[in-house]
């Protein structure tokens, strides 16, 4: 309620005239929604039907101290894992209030995914989180996780309790996604063995647990207050009911981790990747979610000396790209018991993820150099959250004396600026339509509003093996604003050499959020503190410092100037190949290739470049 007389006020003075409001401390008129437009199927909110959570702390004493034969640390791990984290996290914090200002009730659906144990137990309302407990700040945690049901009952892998407990629930999910789960009102633990030991608690043998379907349940994420058209916008859907088709394909696609990922060849064959991931797993072939981010390896699953030594028990290190946000937590959360090496150990995990995530080709040609990227990764590279998230290439030129004579893709660590302009920044970017524009006062365009954003302006992140347009088309992921081919799981971009560099340094760099994006959750904030305190955590914890995925350090052959064709000389042939690129001012697209010809930079190939060939012909 504040917060809707707080919206109302500013509206007021706004039309009332005088006060000009700056564009960051502008504000929208939120989107009327209600909790019912974000129901997802699945299990509801009931604090009298579920079990309460354990605490995770609880897990510990028997999960987690290795013998001296194994390195099993399921507790540690998890906690230093930003799932651990998930409710924590100040950049969840801040996003949910902008979420709940745009969106009436929105935060409800950020809760059931950030902190499923208070959502079931009914503590998700007010949808601030302001209700959530210690326990649900564990966020994914232990217990959540162990007691998922599969909801595609499966006679052979799931456990006979099961088919009653789904024929108990209303809606069953009709895909993973949308954190649409359904848990076990009792605190039964499933797993994915089938245990000799009693394990002193309840437990089931679980095949839901060797599946990506497990993770998709929460890693692909869709916005439900909209309807894709036939022409593939996306309206919103009528006040105060659930979606119309209750089809994640048909709402706005947020993340599409595990849709990339389905779509994949991990997922069709599975790919031998020679051991790049996977720990111990047996023939380096690697496929499912887990596979990669719980790489196998040899130990005990709890500390009875009796339990089975096992070559293939999943590490529970949850790594992906983020190995900063944990910096923030251990700052605001002095009390919940966070140890600081198990944050610092889940940080080194997701660096060393970034480090195998992708190789890297620098190859030259002439006065060009060429830069491919390869995603190694299941998805796409990067994946998932896209606000704020991005990766780009660095390149740095030298001449003979080792001195600095160039750098495009410059980050200035101490602004946190990136400069954009003249490389390739790997993101998505999303934004509102005018019709959202029309009902929120959102300008047109690129936008931060994560709850009512409803188009896709820009998504070059890389494809994974496997990719296919049609098949992405339909889950909502295609390339925007680029082009990659069926089957490209690489990007290539092509630089321009200084004619006085004589060797060249590639980077490729990841960054979990930007600046602007810290800066709009701050600015944006018109209900609480939320957006100044990740400001000031920012600040002092390196603005989201880079992390180098991949470097490479090349020498540069020696080139004649002019040297297009990269034959060795400059002759007639280097001087054709411009003259057939020429198109005359405004003449337009060129033919391919052409567009190394472009030296001013002006998108088409005409006088303007045929004089500087002369000085780059010159002797
Ligand atoms: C995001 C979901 C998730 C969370 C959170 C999670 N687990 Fe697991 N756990 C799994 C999956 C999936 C497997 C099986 C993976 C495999 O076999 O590839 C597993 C396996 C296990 C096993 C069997 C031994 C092993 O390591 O394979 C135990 C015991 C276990 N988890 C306990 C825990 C405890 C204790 C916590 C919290 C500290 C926890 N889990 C948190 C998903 C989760
Ligand atoms: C008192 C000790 C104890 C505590 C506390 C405990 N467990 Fe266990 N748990 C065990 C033992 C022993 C096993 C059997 C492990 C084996 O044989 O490999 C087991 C097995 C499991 C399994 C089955 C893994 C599989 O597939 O074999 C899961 C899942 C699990 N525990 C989850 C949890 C969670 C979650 C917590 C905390 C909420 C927890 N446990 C707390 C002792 C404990
Ligand atoms: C109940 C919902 C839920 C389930 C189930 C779940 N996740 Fe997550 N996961 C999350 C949320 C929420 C975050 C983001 C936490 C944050 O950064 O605030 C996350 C974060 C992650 C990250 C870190 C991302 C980064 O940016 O570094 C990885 C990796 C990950 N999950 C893998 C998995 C895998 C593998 C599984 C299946 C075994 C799984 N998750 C199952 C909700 C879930
Ligand atoms: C072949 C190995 C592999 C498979 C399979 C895989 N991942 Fe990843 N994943 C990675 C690597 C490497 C990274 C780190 C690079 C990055 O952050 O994109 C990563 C990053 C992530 C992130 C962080 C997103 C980002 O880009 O910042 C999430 C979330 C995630 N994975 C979830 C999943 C889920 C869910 C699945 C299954 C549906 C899955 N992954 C399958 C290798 C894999
Ligand atoms: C269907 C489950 C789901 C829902 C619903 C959901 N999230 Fe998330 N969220 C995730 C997962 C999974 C990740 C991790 C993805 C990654 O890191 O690539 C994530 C990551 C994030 C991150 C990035 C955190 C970081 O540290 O990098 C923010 C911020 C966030 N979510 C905010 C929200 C808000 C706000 C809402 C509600 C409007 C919301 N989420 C709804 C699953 C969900």
């Amino acid at each position: 309620m504040v917060r809707k007389r707080a919206i109302y006020f500013a509206v007021c003075i706004a039309a009332t005239g005088g006060l000009v409001m700056s564009a960051a401390n502008y504000l929208p008129t939120q989107v009327p929604t209600t909790l019912i437009d974000f129901f997802q199927p699945g299990s509801q909110p009931n604090g009298d039907l579920y079990e309460e959570f354990v605490s995770s702390n609880n897990c510990m004493a028997c999960h987690e101290i290795a013998f001296d034969d194994a390195d099993l640390f399921i507790y540690s791990s998890w906690q230093g894992s930003m799932m651990a984290q998930a409710a924590r996290d100040p950049l969840f914090m801040a996003s949910l209030v902008i979420a709940n200002q745009d969106a009436d009730f929105a935060g409800d659906l950020c809760i059931r995914c950030h902190s499923p144990g208070g959502w079931i137990s009914g503590r998700s309302e007010p949808t601030d989180g302001s209700a959530l407990t210690a326990v649900d700040r564990d966020g994914v945690s232990c217990s959540v996780c162990h007691r998922m049901v599969d909801p595609v009952f499966n006679p052979v892998t799931s456990p006979p309790v099961d088919e009653e407990i789904l024929a108990g629930i209303d809606a069953l999910p009709l895909s993973p996604g949308g954190g649409s789960y359904v848990l076990d009102s009792l605190d039964r633990r499933r797993g994915p063995y089938n245990d000799p030991v009693p394990p002193g608690h309840l437990w089931n043998q679980a095949g839901f647990f060797n599946t990506s379907e497990l993770c998709g349940t929460c890693h692909d994420v869709s916005n439900p207050v909209f309807l894709r058209q036939p022409d593939g916008t996306y309206a919103v859907t009528p006040l105060d009911e659930p979606h119309p088709t209750g089809n994640k394909h048909d709402m706005f696609p947020v993340e599409r981790t595990f849709s990339e990922w389905l779509h994949s060849e991990f997922a069709k064959t599975g790919v031998d990747m020679g051991g790049r991931f996977g720990g111990t797993i047996p023939g380096g072939v690697v496929s499912t979610c887990e596979d990669c981010h719980m790489p196998a390896l040899t130990g005990r699953g709890c500390v009875d000396p009796a339990a089975a030594l096992r070559d293939d028990l999943a590490a529970h290190e949850f790594a992906g790209g983020n190995a900063w946000v944990q910096d923030m937590v251990l700052n605001l959360y002095p009390n919940d018991n966070i140890n600081p090496d198990n944050i610092e150990a889940g940080q080194a995990a997701a660096v060393s993820m970034l480090q195998r995530a992708s190789t890297l080709e620098v190859t030259q040609a002439g006065h060009f150099l060429d830069v491919r990227i390869i995603n190694e990764t299941g998805h796409k590279l990067p994946s998932g959250y896209p606000e704020g998230r991005r990766m780009w290439l660095n390149v740095r030129q030298f001449d003979a004396g080792g001195k600095l004579i160039g750098e495009l893709g410059y980050y200035n660590p101490l602004s946190a600026e990136l400069t954009v302009a003249d490389t390739k920044v790997y993101e998505a970017q999303l934004g509102v339509d005018q019709a959202i524009s029309d009902a929120t006062g959102i300008p047109v365009g690129e936008s931060f509003h994560f709850a009512v954003n409803n188009v896709v302006l820009k998504d070059n992140r890389i494809p994974p093996r496997g990719f296919t347009n049609a098949a992405y088309q339909a889950i909502g992921a295609s390339p925007v604003a680029v082009v990659y081919a069926d089957g490209e799981y690489w990007d290539d971009t092509r630089f321009r050499l200084l004619p006085a560099a004589t060797s060249v340094a590639v980077s490729l760099l990841y960054q979990t959020t930007s600046k602007e994006y810290v800066t709009f959750l701050r600015d944006a904030n018109n209900t609480n503190d939320a957006g100044d305190v990740l400001f000031a955590q920012w600040e002092l914890t390196g603005k989201s410092p880079p992390v180098r995925m991949v470097d490479e350090v090349s020498a540069l052959a020696p080139r004649a100037d002019g040297d297009f064709d990269a034959d060795g000389d400059v002759d007639l042939f280097d001087f054709s190949a411009f003259l057939d690129c020429v198109s005359g001012p405004g003449g337009g697209v060129s033919p391919p290739g052409c567009a190394v010809f472009d030296f001013d930079e002006d998108d088409d190939v005409d006088l303007g470049d045929a004089g500087l060939l002369q000085f780059l012909t010159a002797p």
